[in-house]
């Protein structure tokens, strides 16, 4: 099979990361492919925010943990242990921002896969961003107010078996003339 097809089908979500932080290259490759995403009219609204300080990414995990819908206990953490955590954002004030980060974080979660190292694809970020809290991180950060949040990615080497997928649908496809 062509080996970015393979690569696209055999990613998984990985939710145990081993306890060592992603080398310095892994990253730089995923982020360098996920700023080659597709975005509309070519615009690259999106940001991709690096986080590898450990209290950072607890302040994090327990602010994304405080917009589940449902009640979950305090030490779940969000993210999964991963020591890396990318938080795309796009620019709101265009209206293919959801879609542009979206498709960032799609090539992200791919690029990540292909070079070894597994992802989560973490939601919870429009929550984060539109809070005055968020607001005021993105001044910290000098991130114009006009960003949102689209969503995270939790990176680490994967210390669980890659899932199997859910057999795809059987319509997921339709043909029409
Ligand atoms: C928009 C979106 C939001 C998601 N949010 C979460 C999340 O908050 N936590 C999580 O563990 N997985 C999250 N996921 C991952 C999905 O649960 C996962 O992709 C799906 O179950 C299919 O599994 P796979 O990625 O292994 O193919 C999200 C995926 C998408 C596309």
């Amino acid at each position: 099979m062509n080996e970015t097809i393979n690569n696209l089908k055999t990613r998984r979500s990985i939710r145990k990361f081993k306890d060592k932080q992603i080398s310095d290259e892994d990253l730089q490759a995923i982020l360098e492919a996920g700023t080659y995403a597709p975005t509309a009219l070519g615009m690259q609204s999106p940001k991709i925010i690096v986080i590898q300080n450990p209290e950072t990414i607890k302040e994090f995990s327990d602010w994304n943990r405080s917009y589940y819908p449902i009640n979950v206990p305090d030490d779940l953490d969000p993210f999964y242990g991963a020591k890396t955590i990318l938080i795309v954002l796009a620019n709101g004030k265009m209206p293919t921002f959801v879609e542009d980060g979206a498709s960032v974080i799609t090539t992200l979660v791919n690029a990540a896969h292909a070079v070894g190292v597994g992802s989560c694809w973490i939601h919870r970020a429009r929550e984060e961003f539109s809070s005055e809290k968020g607001k005021a991180l993105l001044k910290e950060w000098g991130i114009p107010e006009k960003y949102e949040g689209v969503g995270h990615v939790a990176l680490g080497y994967p210390d669980m078996d890659l899932p199997k997928p859910r057999p795809r649908k059987e319509d997921f496809i339709h043909y029409v003339d």
